[in-house]
């Protein structure tokens, strides 16, 4: 991975400060410019929401909102505060997830959040009987879990039997029911399948599953129309430096393609992007502090573990990563360096599962070095375990 050169710059003043390094830094014009490029490239009709449980942090909110992206996909109270906070009006955001409290649920009828996205029918119930408290009604996608699951990606939503959405098959059970509950005002389905895909042909079979469903919903239910279809997030990146990232025109191209053969032009469609938008607009930066030879192989620790960076353990997989030299003096003259070989890198905390990165090859390291973990942007500090040995919270540095 090359790190780009202010970014170095960046942590090598910080590195001569003296002090231990450990932080995020965040440069969100990547986002900027996907975001960009999305508007332009994507069909009549499509609107792109950030899912902001990629990254909370207020510059990538601020990021979403000054390059274009119509709202924002939260998944609690929490993440609807912290939108509303960055300037995102309720009426810009689209509630998902399972578990929705009943106060989460009267937040979003109180303040008028765009469409609420029924994940079960105790949830619908529950949301009905809310609105009908609060003499108001609300906008609701039904989330399927259907029948279809994609096998190579990091993580799937759909197939099997899965805590989201309703099963695919209880269709017929489920709708009529929802249809009754005259508060709720059913504007259409979402269906997310996957994240971390990076085969577009995958995704795309998804979309062409959600237009065939919603085919069959509109041909059996006189009168009901799925106006808005929400196909989710799931953009992969390159973890793997394997050259093929994800391929957004091919997907804009082939997204019309089907619109337009399916006759669903003048249709919302809903992409709620998280990792593709905001993973290389991050870097998780932690000064080596130990490096040791066990049994045949070199122990690197570092001053962060998962308790700031939980993503490479709780996947299996390595992130991009790059050593920053700092050509800091030897403790003493046998001190053990990394040269050419496949080490493993941990962090500080008292788990043999504080895995950073394993068996990734290294040209050089030594104590005092920085280890730069790229595409963390996404899934970075808040998916980990900080109170977890209660070491500080690393800064999050934004340029
Ligand atoms: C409902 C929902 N929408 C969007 C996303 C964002 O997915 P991704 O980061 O793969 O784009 C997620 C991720 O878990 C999600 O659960």
């Amino acid at each position: 991975m090359l790190i780009p050169a202010h970014i170095e710059a960046e942590l090598r003043r910080r590195a001569a400060s003296g002090s231990t390094l450990n932080c995020y830094i965040y440069d969100t014009a990547p986002m900027r410019e996907k975001i960009a490029h999305l508007v332009q490239i994507m069909p009549e009709g499509l609107e792109l929401f950030y899912a902001m449980k990629a990254n909370p942090h207020p510059a990538f909110l601020q990021a979403a909102l000054q390059a274009g992206a119509v709202g924002i996909e939260i998944a609690s109270l929490g993440e609807a505060r912290r939108a509303v906070d960055a300037g995102f009006a309720a009426g810009r955001l689209i509630y998902t997830g399972p578990g929705k409290s009943p106060e989460e649920l009267a937040w979003s009828v109180e303040n008028g959040v765009r469409t609420v996205h029924i994940e079960s029918l105790v949830e619908a119930h529950r949301l009905n009987s809310i609105c009908k408290k609060l003499g108001k009604g609300i906008d609701v996608l039904l989330r399927i879990n259907a029948n279809f699951d994609i096998h190579d990606a990091q993580t799937t939503f759909s197939g099997g039997s899965k805590k989201f959405g309703i099963d695919e098959e209880m269709l017929d059970e489920a709708l009529p029911r929802i249809l009754t509950l005259d508060h709720l005002n059913f504007r259409g389905l979402h269906v997310y399948a996957a994240s971390g895909v990076l085969n577009v042909a995958d995704l795309l079979k998804n979309c062409e599953l959600v237009f065939d469903l919603t085919r069959k919903i509109e041909a059996a239910y006189a009168g009901v129309s799925c106006d808005i279809i929400d196909f989710g997030g799931g953009f992969g990146v390159d973890y793997l430096e394997t050259g093929h990232d994800f391929d957004p025109q091919a997907y804009a191209e082939g997204l019309a393609a089907m619109i337009a053969s399916y006759g669903f032009e003048g249709r919302r469609f809903v992409l709620e992007l998280g990792r593709y938008l905001a993973a290389d607009s991050g870097y998780f930066c932690s000064e080596i502090l130990d490096i040791k030879e066990s049994r045949g192989k070199k122990q690197v620790v570092c001053a962060g573990g998962i308790n700031h960076f939980r993503r490479p353990a709780a996947l299996s997989i390595n992130h991009p990563l790059a050593i920053v030299h700092t050509g800091r003096a030897k403790l003493f003259d046998t001190q053990v360096s990394v040269e050419n070989e496949q080490v493993y890198f941990g962090g500080p905390l008292c788990t043999s599962a504080d895995k950073l990165a394993n068996d990734v090859y290294v040209e050089a390291a030594d104590i005092g070095d920085i280890a730069v973990f790229g595409l963390a942007g996404a899934y970075g500090l808040t998916m980990s375990n900080q109170e977890f040995l209660s070491h500080d919270r690393p800064e999050e540095v934004v340029l």
